[in-house]
């Protein structure tokens, strides 16, 4: 019997799809989340700042999926509005920057080798300024606002625990999976959007294949749904590395 696998933000979009995804294929599957996880009643709720509740969760699993954070820049000033702060202090910190060390202390002290890291589309942002589209996966970083400096942060740590002590990381540059109703309109109304779109059923897979398909190293990926007009980021890698592609487009999957 195989170890199981640990899903952190196990009780949102994204972890809701991959937990689904691991039951499907018959892979024992554990969850962290500070708020319960639906279908999972055995997932630990804590805190990512909570290293000893994090240790306690990733001990005798063999993959990591980690996919809490903070989701993205809540009131980045952008100009357009009176400033009435960020999240960065109070949310990105903690969240993406103390509990993404926690992740990745425990998986080495706890000898997990391997991790997948959810990282962002919005890494490359200056990329879809500059029409360099499709986006490789060694364009130089061009993060959007702050939230995206914590995912080129979590990228760069992942290299480091790769490089320095044998861990296997694979850092995914993940499309838009919608989170609720108003990011579905968000996407409904912007063609370019769409071309971004990551279904849920899209997501499940390639989490399935990222915790089971033969794979060793360190790695950036990018993984979409099928684009419509214009292919916005290079999936080719991802194919290469887990023979995962995307089966759907927009809008299939986004009111789910
Ligand atoms: N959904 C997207 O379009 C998208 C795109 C790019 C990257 N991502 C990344 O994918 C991951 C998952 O995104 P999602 O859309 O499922 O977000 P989500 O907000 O639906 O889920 C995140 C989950 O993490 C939990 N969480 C947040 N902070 C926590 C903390 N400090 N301690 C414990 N649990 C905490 C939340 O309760 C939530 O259930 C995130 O890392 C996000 O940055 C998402």
């Amino acid at each position: 019997m195989t170890a199981p696998v640990l899903v952190t933000g196990s009780a949102g979009r994204l972890g809701r799809a991959a937990v689904a995804a691991l039951l499907g294929a018959g892979v024992e599957v554990r969850g962290f989340d500070r708020r319960p996880t639906p279908g999972l009643p055995g997932a630990t709720v804590a805190e990512l700042t909570d290293a000893v509740a994090v240790r306690e969760a990733v001990r005798g699993t063999r993959c990591v999926i980690h996919l809490a954070a903070a989701p993205d820049d809540a009131k980045y000033p952008r100009g357009d509005a009176p400033d009435d702060g960020d999240n960065f202090l109070s949310e990105l910190v903690p969240a993406n920057v103390v509990g993404l060390y926690h992740v990745l202390e425990a998986c080495r002290t706890e000898g997990v080798k391997r991790v997948v890291l959810a990282s962002s589309g919005q890494v490359v942002a200056g990329d879809f300024h500059d029409h360099a589209l499709p986006a490789t996966v060694t364009a130089l970083p061009t993060p959007r606002y702050l939230y995206a400096c914590t995912k080129v942060l979590m990228e760069a740590m992942g290299g480091v625990y790769a490089r320095n002590h044998g861990l296997d990381v694979l850092s995914v540059r993940l499309g838009w999976c919608p989170r609720d109703a108003g990011q579905v309109a968000e996407i409904a109304a912007a063609p370019d959007y769409q071309d971004v779109y990551l279904s849920p059923t899209d997501a499940g897979t390639f989490f399935e294949r990222a915790a089971n398909a033969a794979w060793r190293g360190h790695h950036v990926v990018y993984v979409t749904s099928r684009h419509l007009r214009q292919l916005c980021y290079d999936l080719a890698p991802t194919a290469r590395l887990l023979g995962w592609s995307p089966r759907e487009n927009w809008p299939t999957g986004a009111e789910a």
